[in-house]
């Protein structure tokens, strides 16, 4: 770990930011193009906040979503006719600049990795200090922004919401993805048998990151081959409900990240379906929605400094080119992760 000493926890003290930074911003939605690169104020580090000059940010579908805004029903919470915050990106990798009151377990100099609540596409962004960890010594910067949202969401849906035993047989669906990638090799951390769904081009990646068995999704359906999972954790959603089921053991659990995204409602239709198809019998559902936290993302430290877990970068972006990291991520397509740069 990387950790200089700070001359105090005092915000005024310890602040070294410039008065301002180089953001993304947006007034409407869209696609890439609506969005901007401005100079806009510095960010201050509130209580339990600290300030990240950003060295690395990644991009997650959800970016992409807050970007178009749609599913409508995203502009609930997001705003109506045009967003109501201006500023994107979650995901981030830096050094801290600032420290806010009450935050005890970082320091100006650490490098750490983590979510911010919005605004990690930026020079600096102010973070919930309990959305940050250490980054491990020999991860680079690019590496470390790519984990947060993708890396978590797998550690979550596998431990957590398929409740995975070792010598447990766990099918992930989208496997080359960013929750995919990650998938793999916690399900193999967590000693199970794993099979990973991907379309040829990336059969040797899902191999390399441990999968004991590739299903390509365009020469067979793995809803239909005869083998039973203990859980799949489906990242594209796209299969009948019947199907999947019927390719899960009598007990088994469907964990859901993803489903088919209508404009409207997104992927809240399929989650309604399931939760019915799954009412009677001992299989079960269990839609998530991922949650950032500090002890999730030591563990996730945790593997990336013991070799267990490392971060595919199919590409990294300049600040500057945000709309063409964007609209990579809006194919659908990405192998791994895609970072920006400041
Ligand atoms: N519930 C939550 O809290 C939560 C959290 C994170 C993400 N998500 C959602 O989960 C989904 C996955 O996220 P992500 O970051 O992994 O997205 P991603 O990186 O954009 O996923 C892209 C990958 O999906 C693969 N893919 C596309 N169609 C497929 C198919 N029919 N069968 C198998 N693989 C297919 C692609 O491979 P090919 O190009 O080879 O097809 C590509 O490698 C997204 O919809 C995201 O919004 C939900």
């Amino acid at each position: 770990m990387t950790s200089q000493p700070a001359a105090t926890n005092h915000t005024d003290a310890v602040d070294a930011s410039p008065a301002q930074v180089r953001a993304v911003t947006r007034d409407h939605f869209g696609s890439g193009e609506v969005l901007g690169l401005e100079q806009v104020a510095a960010p201050r580090p509130g209580p339990g906040e600290v300030v990240v000059a950003v060295r690395a940010a990644s991009v997650n579908p959800v970016d992409w979503h807050m970007m178009t805004g749609e599913p409508l029903v995203m502009r609930i919470e997001g705003g109506w006719r045009s967003p109501k915050n201006r500023r994107l990106g979650l995901d981030v990798a830096g050094v801290v600049t600032a420290v806010g009151e009450g935050v005890e377990h970082l320091s100006v100099g650490d490098e750490v990795f983590g979510a911010a609540e919005v605004g990690s596409f930026a020079e600096a962004v102010r973070v919930p200090a309990d959305r940050l960890v250490r980054k491990p010594v020999g991860v680079t910067f690019e590496h470390a922004a790519a984990v947060p949202v993708a890396a978590c969401t797998a550690l979550q849906g596998l431990r957590d919401h398929g409740q995975l035993q070792p010598g447990q047989h766990v099918l992930v669906n989208g496997a080359s993805g960013g929750v995919g990638t990650y998938a793999v090799q916690v399900a193999k951390h967590l000693g199970a048998q794993v099979t990973g769904v991907c379309s040829t081009r990336n059969v040797e990646l899902v191999q390399s990151l441990g999968a004991d068995h590739v299903v390509d999704y365009t020469d067979r359906d793995f809803t239909d081959h005869g083998v039973r999972y203990d859980v799949v954790l489906d990242n594209v959603g796209h299969q009948p409900l019947s199907h999947v089921k019927r390719c899960l053991t009598p007990t088994g659990a469907l964990v859901l990240v993803s489903g088919p995204k209508g404009r409207v409602f997104g992927p809240l239709g399929h989650l309604l379906r399931s939760m019915a198809s799954f009412a009677f019998g001992r299989q079960r559902v269990a839609p998530m929605f991922t949650q950032i936290t500090a002890a999730d993302l030591e563990t996730c430290a945790t593997l990336l400094a013991s070799g267990a877990l490392r971060s595919v970068v199919e590409a990294s972006y300049p600040l500057d080119q945000i709309a063409a990291a964007m609209d990579h991520v809006g194919t659908g397509r990405t192998r791994g992760k895609v970072v920006v740069t400041p």
